[in-house]
């Protein structure tokens, strides 16, 4: 597969764990969701347990989030046919026998970080491949924020770009991320099979907007901007401040020395529409319940200017009707799609083999 392809529709790397919802947004009633393409209905057994089958009843394909939850199981709106949370038919109340055919497909899900993830490929696959680990998440001297989500207008690729593009911040978020030094710092690229890593130390510079009230110090800092796409779609975004001359590479554990990693998962909704999940988590003021929410608000104003910004991108470069050219700083995004893409060649031709 090329590069090229990666931009069709319905091209996604399956065999792994994608974020379909937030888990506190699935309960006991249906939650209609389209992903990878696929029409997916979430909801939760009596027991809590999460549940994830095909949003399709094979008789007339009418959306099962249309119909009803019964107990465990899941009641077609148009004739009744009622599926248990293994998408097996267990009533058929029009006739005597149950269709050999009714059935529809499900799912592997779990909760994890208070998100809750999805397996859209082999199933018998999704028990020996763990959620990714997020280092910390029980420590307490780390805390983490519950979590959002945007819905985007965009094909899931060019949030990939971004989250592997430290420059953007000087001119998409002037408000927020950006400050002196975002704009030509050279970039460090490393990248091996789970991915690739954009970063970059900026010294001796003003913290920007969003950090200025978070960090232990005042005075100049020395600032990480880490930024880091792992496969299938999911960036880990680390942010350091020490006082100025104490960062670099040998940066220590200090009281002073801040430390922020943002969690973004990605997840194609089709070619043209991205659901964007996202959480932060921090070493300081884990106590601090109004930071933790200024910290939210903030992340997510600062996400809603990468959207307004990569829906135009994505229609820009869609219709586009004059060539386009590539800048250096687009070599991270450029490993990461060819490293997508031979996954997903692979993936492929197993599935033919
Ligand atoms: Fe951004």
């Amino acid at each position: 597969m090329s590069i090229l392809e990666l931009n069709q529709p319905e091209v996604f790397l399956r065999n792994c764990w994608y974020v379909a919802s937030l888990s506190r947004e699935v309960g006991r009633h249906t939650k209609a969701v389209r992903l990878l393409g696929e029409a997916v209905v979430l909801y939760r057994r009596e027991d809590g347990a999460p549940v994830a089958l095909e949003d399709a009843c094979p008789h007339r394909k009418l959306p099962l989030s249309m119909g009803r939850l019964k107990g465990d199981a899941i009641e077609c709106g148009y004739h009744g046919l009622t599926f248990d949370h293994c998408g097996t038919c267990i009533e058929a109340p029009t006739q005597k026998q149950i269709p050999k055919q009714a059935k529809v497909r499900s799912y592997p899900v779990q909760d994890r970080y208070g998100l809750l993830w999805i397996w859209m490929g082999s199933p018998e696959l999704a028990e020996h491949s763990p959620v990714m680990q997020i280092d910390h998440h029980d420590h307490p001297g780390w805390h983490m924020t519950s979590g959002d989500s945007l819905p985007c207008k965009c094909n899931y690729l060019w949030l990939v770009d971004n989250l592997l593009d430290p420059s953007h911040v000087a001119w998409v978020h002037r408000s927020t991320f950006g400050a002196s030094g975002t704009e030509g710092t050279p970039l460090e690229l490393q990248a091996d099979e789970h991915g690739v890593v954009c970063s970059r130390w900026i010294v001796g510079q003003a913290p920007p907007p969003f950090y200025a009230p978070l960090v232990k110090f005042t005075g100049l800092a020395d600032r990480l901007q880490h930024y880091e796409v792992r496969l299938p779609s999911v960036a880990i975004n680390r942010s350091i401040f020490a006082p100025a001359g104490m960062g670099g590479p040998q940066v220590r554990d200090d009281p002073r020395v801040y430390r922020m990693v943002s969690y973004n998962f990605l997840t194609p909704v089709d070619g043209d529409n991205t659901l964007y999940f996202w959480l932060q988590h921090r070493n300081t003021d884990t106590d601090d319940d109004a930071l933790t929410e200024k910290i939210a608000a903030g992340a997510k104003a600062a996400f809603e200017e990468d959207r307004l910004v990569l829906e135009a991108v994505h229609q820009g470069m869609k219709h586009k009707r004059s060539p386009n050219i590539g800048l250096l700083l687009d070599a991270g995004a450029s490993r990461f799609r060819m490293a997508l893409a031979q996954r997903i060649s692979a993936e492929q031709t197993k599935e033919t083999a």
